[in-house]
């Protein structure tokens, strides 16, 4: 008897990750890297390059993807950055999708500062777009 019980237990907790990874699956396939580098050659080139340890008005995306916030060497981070790097965040698709929609707004909701800065004031506003740059900036890693 105890042991069917487990073993059912076992099979919920099974087809659930199941469910995880098939979900964590597709969010990473709706974007389009070759969409991305057009996205990204559009609307961030202004701001960052992707060389390393070339920072423009932003920091060097060199290496962004899986890294956490605030790391490019040599770039003077709003203290937003720097702490919510520390305190665990790191650039995913799951992140940058929140992130690029609204810098200013994800610092604060995720420092918990309502007064946290961000020197990144644009937005991209459409989803497909932040989908897109998202796996272009995967693709490089
Ligand atoms: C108008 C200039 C500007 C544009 C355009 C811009 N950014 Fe930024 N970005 C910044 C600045 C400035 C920062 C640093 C913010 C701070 O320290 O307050 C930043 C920070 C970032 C960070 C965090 C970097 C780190 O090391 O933690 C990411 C990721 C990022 N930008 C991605 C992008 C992407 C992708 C685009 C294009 C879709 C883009 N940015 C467009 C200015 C810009």
């Amino acid at each position: 008897m105890k042991k069917t019980r487990t073993l059912r237990i076992f099979a919920v907790a099974a087809s659930l990750a199941a469910v995880g990874l098939f979900t964590a699956g597709t969010a990473v396939a709706a974007g389009d890297a070759a969409e991305g580098e057009k996205v990204y050659k559009k609307r961030c080139v202004a701001c960052h390059t992707l060389e390393e340890g070339k920072n423009r008005v932003g920091p060097s995306l060199h290496g962004i993807f899986g890294r956490q916030a605030g790391l490019a060497p040599k770039y003077k981070y709003s203290k937003s950055y720097v702490s919510a790097g520390e305190n665990g965040l790191e650039w995913t698709t799951e992140t940058l999708l929140d992130y690029l929609a609204d810098p200013k707004k994800y610092m604060r909701e995720i420092t918990g500062n309502k007064k946290a800065k961000s020197k990144m004031t644009f937005k991209l506003k459409k989803k497909e777009d932040r989908e897109h740059v998202a796996a272009y900036l995967e693709s490089l890693q």
